[in-house]
C-alpha cells in the first residue's frame, strides 16, 4: 500500500519533469494540473497518515519536491514565453514613433510668482542677492533700527536657535540689506528673494514660514519719487498694466518715512471682493526710504547717499494668481495640489 502511493508520487514527478509547455495555452493546462487549487499533488499531501512513522519523512520530503518542480517548471516555461513575446513585439516597435509622454515635474506656485517678480526687477538694473536663512540679532534687527526692548521686535517675533539668543530664524528679508550694505559700496541696487521665519499660529491665513523679495536700492539723491515709480512699474508688470496703486501711510523702524503699498484689484468679482475684504485694495508690499541711522549702522555716509527700500509678500501674489484660499496648501506638499501647476 505504502509502495503504491510512493509510486504514484514518482509518476507525478516523472510527468512534470517530461512536460513542455509550448504555449500559454498549454502553460495554463501545466498550472492547472500541478498548481491550481484542485491540483493532482494536493491529494496526496492527504496520504501522509497513511505512511508508517520510519518513512513519514521521506515521503513527505518526496511530494514536497514534486510540488517544488512544478513550480520551477512553471517560473521557467513563463519567464521564456515572455521574452519570446517580448522579442515579437520589439520587431513590432515602429522607431520613428514619438516616445510615450515622461510626466515632467511642475514649479511650486512660490517660484512661479517668485521668479516673476525677480525677473520684473532684473529689467530695470537689479541684482539678486541671497544669503542665510539662520541670522544673527544684528542683522535681523539691530542694525535695522529695531534694537533690544524695541517693540517692533514683538511683532516679528521668531524661533532662536537652542542655546543661542543671537542666533534666529530671520524675520525679514530686510536682514540682507544689512548684509549687503555692510559688503558693498553705493551704488546699491538690489533684489533679494528667500524664505522668512516668525512665530505665528498657523491659520488659513498665517503660517510661520513664508517668502519675501526685498529690494534695496541706494545712490546719490535717490528720493521718493524714485521709489514710488519703479513700485507703480511693478505693479503694473504684475497685475496688468492699467493696475492702480496707492501708498498708506505707515511705519517700520528702518525706513523713514514708510509706507504700504496696495494694489486696485476691483470689486468686478467675488473673489478680489473677498480677497481685498470688500475695499478692492489689497496690501502687496511694505516700502521706505532707508532711515539715516540703517545706512549709518551699516558704515554709508547718510549726508552722501540716500536710497529706498520695499519688502514684498509672495504668498499673498500667489494665492491670489492661483485662487488659493489656505496658505497651508502651499506648504504641505501635497502632489495633488503641486501637479496642478505643471503647465504653468
Ligand atoms: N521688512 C518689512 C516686513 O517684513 C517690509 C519692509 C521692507 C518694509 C523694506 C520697508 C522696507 O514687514
Amino acid at each position: 500500500m505504502a509502495q503504491e502511493v510512493f509510486d504514484q508520487v514518482q509518476l507525478v514527478l516523472r510527468e512534470i519533469e517530461g512536460s513542455q509547455p509550448r504555449t500559454e495555452d498549454e502553460l495554463e493546462q501545466f498550472r492547472i494540473r500541478f498548481l491550481g487549487s484542485k491540483n493532482i499533488i494536493k491529494p496526496l499531501f492527504g496520504e501522509i497518515k497513511n505512511i508508517s512513522n520510519d518513512r513519514k519523512k521521506e515521503f513527505g520530503q518526496l511530494i514536497n519536491s514534486a510540488k517544488v518542480a512544478a513550480e520551477n517548471k512553471y517560473l521557467e516555461i513563463n519567464e521564456k514565453l515572455e521574452e519570446a513575446s517580448l522579442g515579437r513585439s520589439v520587431e513590432a516597435i515602429d522607431l520613428t514613433k514619438p516616445g510615450f509622454p515622461i510626466q515632467r515635474g511642475s514649479r511650486h506656485p512660490v517660484s512661479i510668482v517668485m521668479n516673476e517678480m525677480i525677473e520684473i526687477f532684473s529689467r530695470i538694473g537689479f541684482t539678486v542677492a541671497e544669503d542665510r536663512e539662520i541670522e544673527d540679532d544684528w542683522h535681523n534687527f539691530t542694525a535695522m533700527n529695531t534694537p533690544e526692548d524695541h517693540p517692533a521686535r514683538d511683532m516679528q517675533d521668531t524661533f532662536y536657535l537652542k542655546n543661542s539668543v543671537t542666533r534666529l530664524l530671520r524675520t525679514h528679508t530686510s536682514s540682507v540689506q544689512a548684509r549687503t550694505m555692510t559688503a558693498q559700496k553705493p551704488p546699491i541696487r538690489i533684489i533679494a528673494p528667500g524664505r522668512v521665519y516668525r512665530n505665528e499660529t498657523i491659520s488659513a491665513r498665517s503660517h510661520c514660514q513664508f517668502h519675501q523679495i526685498e529690494g534695496l536700492y541706494i545712490d546719490k539723491e535717490v528720493s521718493f519719487a524714485d521709489m514710488k515709480q519703479t513700485l507703480l512699474y511693478f505693479a503694473r508688470e504684475m497685475y496688468g498694466v492699467e493696475t492702480d496703486i496707492r501708498l498708506r501711510p505707515s511705519y517700520f523702524p528702518f525706513t523713514e518715512p514708510s509706507a504700504e503699498m496696495d494694489v486696485y484689484l476691483g470689486l468686478a468679482d467675488e473673489r478680489s471682493k473677498k480677497l481685498t475684504k470688500g475695499t478692492g485694495w489689497l496690501e502687496v508690499l511694505g516700502c521706505g526710504m532707508v532711515d539715516p541711522q540703517v545706512l549709518e549702522n551699516c558704515g554709508i555716509d547718510s549726508e552722501v547717499y540716500t536710497g529706498y527700500a520695499f519688502g514684498i509678500g509672495i504668498e499673498r501674489s500667489a494665492m491670489q494668481r492661483y485662487n488659493i484660499s489656505d496658505i497651508r496648501s502651499i506648504f504641505e506638499n501635497d502632489i495633488r495640489f503641486l501637479r496642478q501647476f505643471v503647465s504653468a
